[in-house]
This record gives C-alpha cells, sequence and structure tokens, in this order.
C-alpha cells in the first residue's frame, strides 16, 4: 500500500501540532509535541502523559526515588504535561507529590488523580488527603475510580468544581465489564473525562464508548496502551513494519502510542512508566505525523496476525 503525505498528515479531530501545524500554544507545551482540545472548554493538553500507578516504595526505595525523580523531570523537560495517579496506587500520590514539590513543577502540570470511596465523607476525607499527600490545593481532573460509588461522588465533585477544587471531573474503568454502566452514566451525566482502557489490541471501547463520547463532547483519557506491558510481548523480537517509518514511528511503543492517540475521540493517553528511557520514547509519539484511519486498519491487523500471549490480570 502506498501512503500518501497527504494522507498522514490527517491527524485525528482536534489535534494540532505547534510546529506542523503553527498555531498558537503555551511556550513550554511548544516542543513540537501534538496537542489535543478538552471539549468542555477547548483548553488544549500535549497527547501523551504519564501514568503513575507504579510509583511505589519499597525495598531499595532510596535508588528507586532518583529514577522517579529523573523520570518525571525528564517527562517535564520534553513538554509531559498530564499525569494520572490514585490513593489506591499505594504510595503514589506522596512520591510524586513530594517529587513534583522538589522539582517545582507542579503548577505547570495538568494533574489528574481519583476518589475510590463508596461514601460521601470517606470520599471527601479520601480527596483532602490527596491534595495534602500531593501538596497542592487543587487538582486539574478528580475522577470516580472504578465508578466506585459515583452516584455520591459526582455530586461531591461538582461542589469541589465550584469552590475550586478541580477544574474537571470525569469516571474510570480499565474493563469492558462496566462500559454499558459507563455509557449509561455519560448519557445521564455532564461531565468533562471518561479514562477507559483501549490499544491495539483491546479495541471494544471503539465499538460504542469512544463513538459516544464524542458525540457527547466528553473528553476520554485512555489507561493501559500497552496492556500493562501485553503487547510488548506480543510483538516480540519481531522489527518494526517498513511502512511505519512513514508515520515518524520509532519504535513498538511508539507505534502502540500512536495508534491509541491518532483515535479521534480520544484526548490523551497515559502510558505507565517509571523509566525515564520509556518516558522519552513515549513523550517520542506525541511528535510529528499520526496515522491515519487507513494507517490505522493496516496497525491493526497486523497487531491481529499476532500469537496471542496471556494477558496479564487487571485491577
Ligand atoms: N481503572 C483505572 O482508573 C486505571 C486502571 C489501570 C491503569 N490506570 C492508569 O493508566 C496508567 C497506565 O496503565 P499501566 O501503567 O497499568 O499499563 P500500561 O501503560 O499499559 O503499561 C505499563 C507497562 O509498560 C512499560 N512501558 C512503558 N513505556 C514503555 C516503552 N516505551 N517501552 C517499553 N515498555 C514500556 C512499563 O514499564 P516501565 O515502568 O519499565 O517503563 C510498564 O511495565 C496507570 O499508570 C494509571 O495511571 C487507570
Amino acid at each position: 500500500m502506498n501512503i500518501t503525505r497527504r494522507e498522514m498528515i490527517q491527524i485525528g479531530a482536534g489535534a494540532s501540532a505547534g510546529l506542523m501545524l503553527g498555531c498558537t500554544m503555551p511556550e513550554e507545551m511548544d516542543r513540537g509535541l501534538i496537542t489535543k482540545e478538552i471539549p468542555s472548554t477547548g483548553e488544549s493538553i500535549p497527547v501523551i502523559g504519564l501514568g503513575g500507578r507504579n510509583y511505589r516504595l519499597g525495598e531499595g526505595w532510596a535508588e528507586n526515588t532518583d529514577g522517579y525523580r529523573a523520570t518525571l523531570g525528564t517527562f517535564y523537560e520534553l513538554g509531559g504535561r498530564l499525569i494520572d495517579t490514585s490513593p489506591n496506587y499505594g504510595d503514589s500520590e506522596t512520591i510524586m507529590g513530594n517529587l513534583l514539590q522538589e522539582l517545582g513543577i507542579r503548577d505547570d502540570l495538568f494533574l489528574a488523580t481519583k476518589v475510590d470511596r463508596q461514601e460521601k465523607e470517606e470520599g471527601l476525607e479520601r480527596m483532602q488527603g490527596s491534595l495534602e499527600r500531593m501538596h497542592t490545593g487543587h487538582f486539574e481532573l478528580m475522577q470516580v475510580h472504578n465508578l466506585r460509588g459515583w452516584e455520591t461522588q459526582i455530586p461531591t465533585l461538582r461542589e469541589w468544581k465550584q469552590e475550586g477544587k478541580i477544574k474537571y471531573l470525569g469516571i474510570t474503568t480499565s474493563s469492558d465489564r462496566q462500559y454499558e454502566q459507563m455509557e449509561q452514566i455519560i448519557l445521564q451525566e455532564t461531565l468533562d473525562f471518561i479514562q477507559v482502557d483501549y490499544a491495539a489490541d483491546n479495541r471494544t471501547a471503539e465499538e460504542r464508548l469512544l463513538p459516544l463520547a464524542q458525540d457527547l463532547g466528553v473528553g476520554v483519557l485512555v489507561n493501559l496502551p500497552f496492556g500493562r506491558g501485553r503487547l510488548f510481548s506480543r510483538v516480540g523480537d519481531r522489527e518494526l513494519p517498513e511502512w511505519a517509518a512513514e508515520f515518524g514511528c520509532e519504535s513498538w511503543g511508539q507505534f502502540f502510542l500512536k495508534y491509541v492517540v491518532s483515535h479521534p475521540a480520544v484526548t490523551a493517553v497515559i502510558p505507565g512508566t517509571t523509566s525515564e528511557r520509556h518516558a522519552v520514547d513515549n513523550i517520542g509519539a506525541g511528535k510529528g505525523l499520526l496515522p491515519t484511519s487507513q494507517i490505522r486498519s493496516r496497525m491493526e491487523e497486523f497487531i491481529d496476525a499476532l500469537p496471542l500471549v496471556e494477558r496479564p490480570s487487571r485491577s
């Protein structure tokens, strides 16, 4: 198949790349990173974020902390702004909060965390704890984790939004068992974001949820873009197909991320990494060209033809 340059520069709806299309962006975001608009406000964010699920302490924590600091610092230096975490991820909020304070970069970030409690008071306490752990007075995005207690928590999030403690509100899942409920919720509530699992080999979300979110003007953050590493196991030591270079793809990580963010409903992706090298690789996926729908089909065919590997368990 011959891919023309014209086809390649048809990037997803609402997407822009500062250098490529000449739009204006805040100086710190002007690293040639592709951005997309949050539908509810038109605010632009870079399409590549960072997932904080594995920022944990344990044995060798001092060495880990140096690595975490380097990863977050490099992510920021390269123009990364969106970070997602949760009080549910061990010490992640504490570790990140301390490091972001130390690096002095919190004010430039789009910080997203979650509330994971059933009852109103517990939820309030949990969110207050998140503010303290992350040394901040507000979050850009607060999400109801895995829909837990959503009927109770969404009204609380609206109150927090009114009070300026959060800018955006949303709900998350990483299980297709919750998609139908998520659809019902976005039809009945006005939300800024959903967060959902979506990957080149896990495309159920695009059947109904992604188009619905797009129609309703709800932003989409994507979690598990690598299926917790499953996709790397699937491609194994295969070389990238030659045609991947035509949309500026230099690694498998970039192949998987460019696939996800080129879906027109997707606002941004939050690949989980504690590795500085991987953060650099991932940010690279947010530069240059994104695949067109025609190339996306080709990517799907390629991935579908690979042997299956055992799927890591979900949480
Ligand atoms: N229900 C929910 O709300 C929910 C559920 C799951 C996840 N999430 C969010 O989504 C984020 C992403 O999910 P995840 O971290 O579980 O899974 P993921 O992003 O699909 O995969 C993370 C794995 O990929 C590796 N990796 C990252 N970049 C790579 C690269 N360029 N090359 C090779 N390997 C790479 C990471 O290892 P290294 O650390 O060594 O790079 C890690 O093992 C989470 O951190 C969390 O913020 C939310």
